[in-house]
């Protein structure tokens, strides 16, 4: 009989690389989705008609009880968040809402409907914060930095919790930043790629960012989503970080970006104080050891082929 799995967050970068992922797996796919007045399906359009959409909220708990009764799913991938850093300072509650305690509810739910699923929940590289060594592993401490980072540490600590309290398989993965043609316009990847395209085709003259400086490391979600479904095919559950193992400024990044199309990233990038932070996470670099022993994990896409996949995308999205 096929698996089948239940997404949170389907409609999301993540969500839609993963669908894609267990489908061509042979999963049954079940996707949550919150209602709106509008469809965001956009990510997933062209497999719409083979995901069956079960309806709920992380803020509202019978909805995720009726959605675990509906899908009965052998895995459980909590990808739903407010997951834009900035946003978690000017709705600080929500997203802890969001963010940190409905993944207290989704395993509650588990807990009660579906005991014998395994559970994967979407940490955050964001949870080193300041941090305490380089590069970063599993035992690395946390010292978030952002309401976000806060929500993700307790969400973290819950699901561990809820493994040793009520033995049941709910694993981690700590994922570092992770990009594709799919990232969301407001996240600085998919900003500058955008603008960009917008520059070259003459849609734009400038682009406004904040800090320069920041370092991560980045990865391709489409190499992602393959750890997170490795880490619930494993006899004990486990916490990971996936990373690629080497860092990058947003300068690197807005260099080959600019580079790609022929022009200077210095001409077009104006710097704007609108785009700082409360508080920076200045460098993040994971060590991935452990995931490329024990999964058998590693990377295919190199940071440099990931700006420009980008790039290439934004500019035939816009028509050029
Ligand atoms: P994303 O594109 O922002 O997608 C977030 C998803 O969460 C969307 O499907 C959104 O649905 C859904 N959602 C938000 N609030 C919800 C609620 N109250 N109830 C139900 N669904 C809700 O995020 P992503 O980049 O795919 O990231 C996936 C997960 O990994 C997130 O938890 C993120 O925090 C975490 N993470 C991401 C990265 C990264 O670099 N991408 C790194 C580490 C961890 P709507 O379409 O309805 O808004
Ligand atoms: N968004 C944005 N916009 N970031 C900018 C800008 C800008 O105009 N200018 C500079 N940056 C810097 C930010 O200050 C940060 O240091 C870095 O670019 C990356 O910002 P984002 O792309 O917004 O990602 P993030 O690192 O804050 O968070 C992402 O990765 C986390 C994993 O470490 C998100 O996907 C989180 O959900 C995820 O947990």
């Amino acid at each position: 009989m096929a698996k089948s799995a239940l997404i949170t967050g389907i409609t999301g970068q993540d969500g839609s690389y993963l669908a894609e992922y267990l489908l061509d797996l042979g999963y049954d796919v079940f996707g949550m989705v919150r209602r709106s007045s509008t469809e965001t399906l956009e990510r997933i359009e062209h497999i719409k008609n083979k995901i069956e959409f079960v309806q709920a909220d992380l803020l509202d708990q019978a909805s995720l009880d009726k959605a675990l009764q509906t899908s009965s799913p052998d895995e459980i991938y909590n990808l739903a968040a407010q997951s834009f850093v900035p946003t978690s300072w000017s709705q600080p509650v929500l997203t802890a809402e969001f963010t940190g305690l409905g993944v207290t509810r989704i395993l509650e739910s588990m807990r009660h409907f579906a005991p014998d699923a395994k559970f994967y929940q979407a940490s955050s590289s964001e949870m080193y914060g300041k941090v305490r060594e380089v590069p970063q592993t599993e035992m690395t401490p946390f010292h978030p930095r952002s309401p976000y980072a806060v929500a993700k540490a307790y969400g973290h600590h819950i699901t561990v919790n809820y493994r040793e309290s009520y033995n049941l398989f709910a694993a981690s993965g700590i994922l570092f930043n992770h990009e594709s043609p799919r990232r969301g316009r407001e996240f600085v990847t998919r900003k500058i790629t955008d603008g960009v395209a917008r520059i070259k085709l003459g849609l734009a003259e400038n682009l406004a960012l904040g800090t320069l400086d920041a370092q991560r490391d980045w990865g391709f979600a489409g190499d992602y989503v393959r750890a997170m479904h490795l880490m619930l095919q494993q006899d004990q559950p486990d916490d990971f970080v996936v990373a690629t193992g080497s860092t990058h400024s947003v300068r690197e990044f807005l260099e080959i970006a600019f580079d790609h199309v022929g022009l200077k990233y210095e001409d077009y990038v104006v710097q704007d104080p609108r785009y700082m932070r409360p508080a920076e996470v200045d460098q993040l670099i994971g060590d991935n050891s452990k995931a490329r022993q024990i999964l058998g994990w590693e990377p295919t896409v190199t940071f440099e082929q990931l700006v420009k996949m980008m790039v290439d995308s934004d500019l035939q999205l816009l028509g050029g």
